[in-house]
């Protein structure tokens, strides 16, 4: 079972300045919301709802201003600040007292999922025991991602950003893990880049045996944000299919009273909150049964 989970939404978002120079990348928009909805509506999907969000030093007050301690969408979140980006594997070691002896999810805060069968995979959380579970992608560009080769149904090989090919299946930075990361992270040398690879902790599970793999099917899209163009290019997929179909991708409040964590005088209020917007007539569209498609 995991019901903690963190979102990793640090990093000094280079590729992106000068506009991550006063913002937090991840506070970015991608279409009509926030990035970090988007890994965020991800863990609740997978009905994790005791939620740590790891932040630039700073940031903090943005981002409460915007989801607050999240007992408006059911959940219980939390902030711990990163003061430098030195590594993914920091959101253990930052995240320890957070985690304390359970089971823990990492999303990392600019990565993007959608997809039919998505939800039921994420319920993976439900069963999951012991090891590490990671989601791999089929890419174009294997050299940018950490890269998982397969063979006889097994991980038999992880690199980094791989400089010669291995396999075009990328890690995606969606990760389930048992209570040993804690003890794995804090044991970690930087690598090359002065930094931890998570690779390498997930190598220490593949090691001892314990890591597995959930293969995204085609009909599942993923991507990250760490490029101006992909802001563009994962807007305009919102946005097209928001447009065409009528629904919401990544409305929390939405997940959340579907979940039924949330009830409809809540939704009342967060429209308050949010003001006159489309995400709030959306918001009375559901509430009011117009629009139960998901
Ligand atoms: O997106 C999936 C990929 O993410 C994986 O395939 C790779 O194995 C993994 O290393 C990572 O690769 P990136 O090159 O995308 O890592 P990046 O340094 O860009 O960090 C990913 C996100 O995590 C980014 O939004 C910033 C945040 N971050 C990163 C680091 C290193 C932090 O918040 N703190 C950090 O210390």
């Amino acid at each position: 079972m995991i019901n903690k989970g963190i979102i990793l939404a640090g990093g000094k978002g280079t590729r992106l300045s000068p506009i991550t120079k006063s913002t937090n990348k991840q506070l970015l928009p991608i279409y009509d919301k926030p990035l970090f909805f988007y890994p965020l509506s991800i863990l609740m999907l997978a009905d994790i709802r005791n939620i740590l969000l790891i932040i630039n030093k700073g940031q903090k007050k943005n981002f409460i201003n915007v989801v607050g301690d999240g007992r408006h969408l059911g959940l219980k979140i939390s902030y711990e600040e990163q003061l430098k980006p030195s590594g993914i594997p920091e959101a253990f070691k930052i995240g320890k007292k957070f985690i304390g002896n359970s089971n823990v999810s990492l999303i990392l805060g600019d990565n993007f999922f959608y997809g039919q069968s998505l939800t039921e995979l994420l319920q993976t959380t439900k069963v999951f025991k012991k090891g590490c579970t990671v989601f791999l992608k089929g890419v174009s560009k294997p050299e940018n991602y950490g890269v998982a080769k397969i063979k006889d149904k097994k991980i038999v090989e992880i690199i980094e950003k791989p400089k010669k090919f291995i396999s075009d299946k990328a890690i995606t930075g969606l990760y389930f893990f048992d209570n040993h990361v804690v003890q794995i992270a804090h044991k970690l040398k930087p690598s090359k880049r002065k930094e931890t690879e998570i690779v390498d902790v997930i190598k220490n599970y593949k090691k001892r045996n314990c890591l597995n793999f959930i293969e995204l099917g085609r009909g599942a899209i993923w991507s990250d944000a760490g490029k101006i163009d992909d802001f563009t290019n994962i807007s305009n997929f919102v946005t097209s299919v928001e447009k065409v179909q009528g629904i919401k991708i990544a409305c929390l409040d939405e997940i959340a009273y579907q979940k039924k964590w949330i009830t409809k005088k809540q939704i009342l209020k967060n429209i308050k909150f949010y003001g006159e917007c489309p995400y709030s007539n959306y918001l009375r569209k559901i509430i009011n049964n117009e629009n139960s498609k998901n």
